[in-house]
């Protein structure tokens, strides 16, 4: 198709906003689907992603629209993936499109995904539509939160779109904004191939499937390609778009978005951000902004039963197909016998394998503590890079610490202020910005420790600000930083599964905290249990778990039969999270109270 008759836009918007919901009215109302076919909300396929209600993997849609003009236009709408966790994928995608609709909820206003995500799009060079949504709901105020678009976002809000994505009202407004203010795409269909990898998944029927922007040349059957960062050649064999049904075509030129399918049997050989070439006409250069994806937090897996350990290990692999982005690695415990150690995009990255490993694969796992990793001048010169506490090495050969830091952008109305500034100093946070950007609202902007984030800082942030405060971070540095490793030690022995890396100024307190938790969490045993906190051979807390005093059992003799063998269930029950440690059973909870201290 003609480049002048195509957009390319993505919907960014703070969680919750209304992305899903405006895109399903989108292809609605450009017949793409009926409402009958629309299961609602389409473009979040996973079952996951359906039941937590975000987006995980980005899409895309090609819808035809024929404009009040009367002239007919290809609209590709790109989903994004609504979470910092994603966020090199968000910005592949944007570099995807020439625009974006920026989703704001009239009755909330501008929250801190809002910015994050319209400066990724504004760093893209996209052009910006602002889209006021739900105006249906009482409690929208459309002046208000087009000021604050002007204002926080320092967009022009004159020309944005109020809608309900709900009840449709207003929506077809935006698709004439996106015919009309979106430019078209700009490249070249007579240049060599150059086409951006924004999405790509593993099909168990048709292997990998890779979603492409191209940005110049043409893309056909049977034509040899090249993936530029690595070099490998393969043969295209099928190629399409998604309506969102996948419809194949013979071939796609400059300005045009869809998938194709090559002889690639390895997800992680196409990498987000990577640029597609014709290998015998190949391109001088990559598309600009490609980054290897690197993992940000890191945490041991084991299972309960050390027998499912291979069947861990395959459902690991399984995962790695879907999803190149996360990393493994097996790792022995002394405490927890064979795992892994696994990396990922950042916490919700690892709850969402987690929980995929639990409810797909049926595995009971223990999981250690999520921390970061450090990179780590010795002495003698060398630099290590640790993300596991039981490799930490030694303090008398240690240098220098680095450990990495975000920038967190927080917002949130002015009386909760206060008990914010509080979190973000006992979490080691330096203020960046202190700003007004309403009367009542104000964004916060803070350098802080990923290592204190990915403790329990966004379910404390949720809790002093009463859900009123919205958190969006970037990886921006590091610092140099006294850091230690605490020992936890049960019944006078260390378990190595339990160590964490703490700052050394806030290591008594966070000792004390620890041992304190973890005393509730481990049940009583017919013994006394220690529990300890140790910083090289320094004890800095002591808690004791007494012994049990009575049998349980004893108080059910001469009782009702079924009622003892309940008792006998619930305690099953409970010892299925449970690891024996020496002679100490230890739940899976207790694994994680560093999360719990706050
Ligand atoms: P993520 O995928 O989690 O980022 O969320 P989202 O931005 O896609 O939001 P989604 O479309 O799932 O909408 C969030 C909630 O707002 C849902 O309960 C929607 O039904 C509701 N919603 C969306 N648009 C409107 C609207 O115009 N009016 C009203 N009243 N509710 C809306």
């Amino acid at each position: 198709m003609d480049p002048k008759y195509i957009r390319n836009f993505a919907i960014i918007a703070h969680i919750d906003h209304g992305k899903s919901t405006l895109s399903d009215r989108l292809l609605e109302m450009t017949g793409s689907l009926t409402a009958r076919e629309m299961q609602a909300q389409v473009l979040d396929a996973m079952d996951l992603e359906r039941e937590r209600g975000i987006t995980i993997k980005a899409h895309s849609v090609r819808m035809m629209y024929t404009a009040r003009d009367g002239q007919t236009y290809q609209l590709n709408l790109i989903d994004t993936p609504g979470h910092v966790d994603f966020s090199y994928e968000v910005s592949r995608s944007l570099a995807s499109c020439e625009g974006a609709l920026l989703v704001v909820d009239a009755s909330q206003g501008v929250e801190a995904q809002t910015l994050a995500n319209a400066y990724l799009a504004i760093n893209n060079g996209l052009e910006i539509i602002p889209v006021i949504n739900k105006i249906d709901l009482p409690s929208a105020d459309i002046p208000r939160t087009k000021e604050m678009i002007e204002q926080a976002v320092g967009l022009p809000a004159d020309h944005a779109v109020p809608v309900s994505a709900k009840t449709g009202l207003g929506v077809d407004e935006i698709l004439e904004s996106i015919v009309h203010l979106l430019p078209h795409p700009k490249g070249h269909s007579d240049a060599p191939l150059q086409a951006l990898i924004f999405d790509s998944w593993f099909d168990a029927y048709r292997g990998v499937i890779v979603l492409a922007r191209i940005i110049n040349g043409r893309m056909y059957k049977g034509q040899k390609i090249k993936l530029m960062s690595n070099g490998k050649v393969f043969d295209i064999e099928n190629l399409g778009v998604l309506t969102p049904k996948p419809v194949e075509i013979e071939s796609l030129s400059a300005g045009e978005v869809g998938f194709f399918v090559a002889t690639i049997k390895n997800v992680a050989d196409t990498k987000i951000g990577d640029t597609v070439t014709d290998a015998n006409h190949p391109a001088t250069g990559m598309l600009p902004g490609f980054e290897d994806i690197k993992s940000m937090v890191f945490a041991g897996l084991y299972t309960v039963d050390s027998h499912e350990h291979t069947l861990l290990r395959d459902a690991l692999e399984k995962l790695r197909l879907n999803d190149s982005s996360f990393f493994f690695e097996p790792e022995s415990s002394a405490a927890l016998g064979f795992g892994f150690r696994c990396g990922f995009l950042g916490l919700l990255h690892m709850e969402i394998i987690q929980e995929r490993l639990e409810r797909e694969f049926n595995l009971d796992l223990i999981t250690t503590a999520p921390g970061v990793r450090y990179k780590i001048t010795m002495t003698d010169g060398s630099v290590l890079e640790v993300d596991n506490p039981s490799r930490w090495p030694d303090v008398t050969s240690i240098e220098k610490i680095e450990e990495p830091i975000i920038t967190a952008m927080i917002m949130t109305n002015e009386e909760y202020v206060g008990g914010i500034l509080k979190l973000v100093e006992e979490k080691r946070g330096k203020q960046k910005n202190f700003e007004y950007i309403t009367p009542t609202r104000v964004m916060l902007t803070y350098e802080l420790p990923l290592n204190e984030i990915v403790l329990d800082f966004y379910d404390r942030l949720k809790s002093v600000s009463r859900g009123y405060a919205s958190l969006d971070y970037h990886l921006t540095g590091t610092w140099v930083s006294p850091m230690v490793k605490m020992d936890i030690l049960v019944s006078g022995e260390p378990v190595d599964a339990l160590s964490i890396i703490v700052h050394r100024d806030v290591a008594y307190e966070r000792g004390k905290a620890l041992v304190h938790k973890m005393k509730e969490l481990i049940p009583r045993q017919m013994f006394e249990v220690a529990i300890q906190a140790a910083i090289g051979s320094k004890i800095v807390a002591r808690e004791t778990v007494t012994a049990i005093r009575k049998n349980v059992i004893a108080k059910c003799y001469g009782g009702d039969i079924s009622r003892k063998r309940k008792l006998l269930e619930k305690q099953k029950e409970g010892k299925k999270r449970m690891k024996r440690i020496g002679k100490v059973d230890i739940p899976q909870e207790a694994f994680l109270a560093v999360l719990k201290i706050g």
